[in-house]
């Protein structure tokens, strides 16, 4: 067993989307310490502190306490527990986890038989408590013999298990990408916000909408949706009384009335699509967007960055108070997902 040397800077565990831990490692500016392509994971140094809400690429921030590195075949459950720090002293929540690969889900069923057992011999020994507010303890398992131990804080890390936030696909959908929009829901808006700011009868864009899965999410928050695609739409959005389809360019239809909200998914430049969005809420055709950022590019980071720089410049130029969030959902392939707010004072 090894344990990271206190004396040593911080070292972080992030999960991501397989594929994305170059990404990853570039958007937090850090010393990698382990970021196999595809692995799904990354052990990085040499930052303090790092903001899980600044961090586009990354599914889970946590902070790595210690390994395990050549776990037995029989008993795992005594080095594992051995090898837990003595602080913080107790924990919120037990998250066992593996990466979000192939091999990674050959382990689930190991994950799930060993849960109660270690989770019992925590709360034995008084390691657990029910403040939500504590640490949660992660034991991740990059494979069956090793193991790494750390902790999450709850208002600095994702909130679903494995840093994936998994949601049920509607039968009627027209599309899976309705997933994608109904996740973008609940990751960036508050309890608060989701009552006041999605209500029956409300007004939306949906820009690229077809085949509807997005427009169908829309209609089933009971929102009026003007869908936008010179595409077809498909299944029941197809004649819903609360959909209007609009054959019309994406980049040039604006409503004669404000909406309250704009989504827009259609296949382009990000810069593109950015510019397109910003200037929707400069000129008060909306307040409130989530538009999906295309990033088949190799500099994705940089690509991003551009296009989220692009965005600030014009709500700074207008002088309005904003939120502006990217986060790559787990419902998104190779693409981010973006929340745009303008907060009026
Ligand atoms: C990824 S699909 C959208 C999927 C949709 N969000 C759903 O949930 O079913 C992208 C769509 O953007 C549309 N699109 C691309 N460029 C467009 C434009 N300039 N104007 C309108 N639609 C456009 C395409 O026709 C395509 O249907």
């Amino acid at each position: 067993m090894s344990t990271p040397n206190s004396t040593k800077s911080q070292q972080w565990l992030l999960y991501c989307r397989p594929g994305f831990e170059r990404d990853c490692l570039q958007e937090t500016q850090a010393s990698p310490l382990e970021a196999s392509v595809n692995s799904g994971f990354l052990i990085l140094q040499g930052k303090p502190r790092l903001h899980y809400d600044q961090l586009t690429f990354t599914r889970q921030l946590i902070t790595l306490l210690a390994e395990v590195s050549e776990l037995p075949d029989r008993d795992r459950l005594t080095p594992l527990f051995a090898a837990i720090p003595d602080t913080p002293a107790q924990f919120s929540a037990l998250w066992l986890e593996t990466p979000d690969t192939n091999d990674g889900k050959t382990l689930s069923g190991f994950i799930k038989r060993f849960q109660p057992l270690l989770e019992e011999k925590l709360r034995a020994s008084g390691r657990m408590a029910e403040d939500p507010s504590l640490p949660r303890l992660h034991i991740f398992f990059p494979d069956k013999n090793r193991a790494l131990i750390g902790t999450s804080d709850p208002r600095n890390s994702n909130t679903a298990a494995m840093g994936i936030l998994r949601m049920k696909m509607p039968y009627e959908a027209p599309s899976r990408s309705v997933l994608k929009l109904a996740e973008a829901f609940e990751v960036f808006l508050s309890e608060d916000e989701k009552i006041q700011w999605i209500r029956p009868g409300m007004r939306a864009v949906d820009l690229g909408a077809a085949p509807g899965g997005w427009t169908w999410h829309l209609v089933s928050l009971g929102m009026q949706v003007e869908a936008v695609d010179n595409g077809p739409l498909k299944g029941v959005v197809a004649d819903h009384p609360s959909v209007k389809h609009l054959r019309l360019d994406g980049f040039r239809y604006r409503p004669k009335h404000a909406v309250d909200w704009l989504v827009c998914d259609m296949i382009e430049q990000p810069g593109r699509v950015a510019a397109l969005v910003a200037d929707w809420i400069a000129s008060g055709s909306t307040s409130r967007a989530f538009f999906n950022l295309k990033l088949p590019m190799k500099k994705r980071v940089e690509a991003l960055n551009e296009a989220l720089a692009s965005i600030r410049e014009v709500m700074d130029k207008k002088g309005f108070k904003y939120r502006l969030k990217a986060k790559q959902l787990y419902h998104d392939r190779e693409e981010v997902t973006v929340f745009l707010a303008r907060i009026k004072r």
